[in-house]
């Protein structure tokens, strides 16, 4: 019985290391996507991404939440077009992660 409870803590003191990872992986991929998959970076300033363009508003300055992110990246809003389709639900979902946490929100 002991042994249980031992072998229960291991595993919640792994999981705790473990969390944190999975979530700077999904940053990561938010990243590449955003330089890279869906070039954000041509119309975006964000300083964690290195972009400094001007077609659309500066992500540094309206620091979107992860939701506003995801709703325009989906459905596209003014010239910027929408990627519903493009890109897999899991792939907006991390760029629009990583936009909201490197905007610092
Ligand atoms: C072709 C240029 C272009 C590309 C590529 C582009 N955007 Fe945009 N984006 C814009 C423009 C222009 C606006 C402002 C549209 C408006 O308000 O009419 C905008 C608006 C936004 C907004 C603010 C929306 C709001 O609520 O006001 C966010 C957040 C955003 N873009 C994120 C992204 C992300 C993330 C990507 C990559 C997946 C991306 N954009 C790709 C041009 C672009």
């Amino acid at each position: 019985m002991k042994k249980n409870i031992f072998f229960f803590k291991i595993i919640f003191f792994v999981n705790l290391f473990l969390l944190p990872a999975k979530s700077d992986d999904i940053f990561d991929l938010g990243k590449d996507i955003f330089l890279n998959k869906a070039v954000c970076s041509s119309c975006h300033s964000l300083d964690d991404a290195g972009s400094n363009a001007q077609i659309g508003p500066n992500l540094n300055e309206i620091r979107p939440e992860k939701m506003r992110v995801m709703t325009v990246v989906k459905n596209g809003i003014g010239v910027m077009p929408a990627y519903e389709g493009q890109l897999t639900d899991k792939e907006i979902e991390a760029v629009s992660h990583y936009v909201s946490v490197a905007s610092n929100n």
